[in-house]
């Protein structure tokens, strides 16, 4: 692809800015030799102001959300793309959220621009699991794990029985609650199920991949690796 339309195409500007930003000089290789707009070189050997460019499409970036952002494009409230460089909201193909989190739910998310990968993800088929850490507003009645586990617990207004979902217990309020479906507000709506109220809620894991193991200060994001996106399906080193 020539670099015009690369460089485009990740957000930098239109072909107009880009052009322009071509004809200033900006856009050079490593040695600082100016580049032309239909030059094809690998994209690893182009500098825009001496900075690296944006990885390619393809991309899966793991973001440590914090409470508050929307996973949406079109808000009111602040949105998870707030959290990213402006350029990615202009990327073609568009970077989506995998999956959503609610405004109040921290942790992990992941946003990704390979629809299929996305799909592979979130698609009940793939079994990929999630895993929350919750505080309660009451204590455990005692019968939790047991309903949660039973593939029988059908939510206000579905007509589906929830797949099984594993509880931890860490304390009388406090839960880890691992889950293979996404269903809108599911943890809080299966919490509300036995009356109680989820009153803080963070995704610590997608698959085997952890929050924890990221080394991820919460607002702030990465490019996932290989080998990290390979522990989404349970792949180990
Ligand atoms: N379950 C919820 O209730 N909220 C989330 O954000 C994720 C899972």
């Amino acid at each position: 692809m020539k670099l015009l339309k690369l460089i485009a195409n990740l957000g930098y500007g239109s072909r107009r800015e880009v052009l322009a930003l071509f004809a200033d000089g900006r856009i050079t290789d490593a040695k600082g030799e100016v580049l032309y707009g239909d030059d094809r070189l690998p994209a690893s050997g182009v500098l825009i102001d001496g900075q690296v460019l944006d990885p390619l499409p393809g991309v899966v970036i793991a973001l440590n959300k914090p409470c508050g952002y929307t996973c949406s494009t079109r808000d009111p409230s602040r949105l998870v793309f707030d959290l990213l460089p402006a350029r990615f909201r202009l990327r073609s193909p568009a970077l989506s959220t995998v999956g959503r989190l609610d405004r109040d739910t921290s942790g992990l998310l992941l946003l990704t621009d390979d629809g299929q990968l996305l799909h592979r993800i979130i698609s009940p088929r793939a079994q990929v699991s999630k895993t929350y850490e919750a505080t309660l507003a009451e204590d455990l009645r005692g019968d939790e794990a047991e309903l949660f586990a039973s593939g029988s617990l059908m939510l206000e207004s579905e007509t589906t029985p929830l797949a099984p979902a594993r509880l931890i217990t860490l304390g009388p309020r406090h839960v880890q609650l691992v889950v293979s479906e996404g269903r809108y507000h599911q943890v809080r709506r299966m919490f509300a199920a036995t009356g109680n109220a989820v009153t803080r809620l963070q995704r610590i894991a997608i698959g085997d991949l952890r929050l924890a193991e990221l080394d991820l200060p919460e607002g702030e994001w990465r490019v996932l690796e290989a080998a990290a996106l390979a522990r989404v399906f349970g792949a180990r080193d």
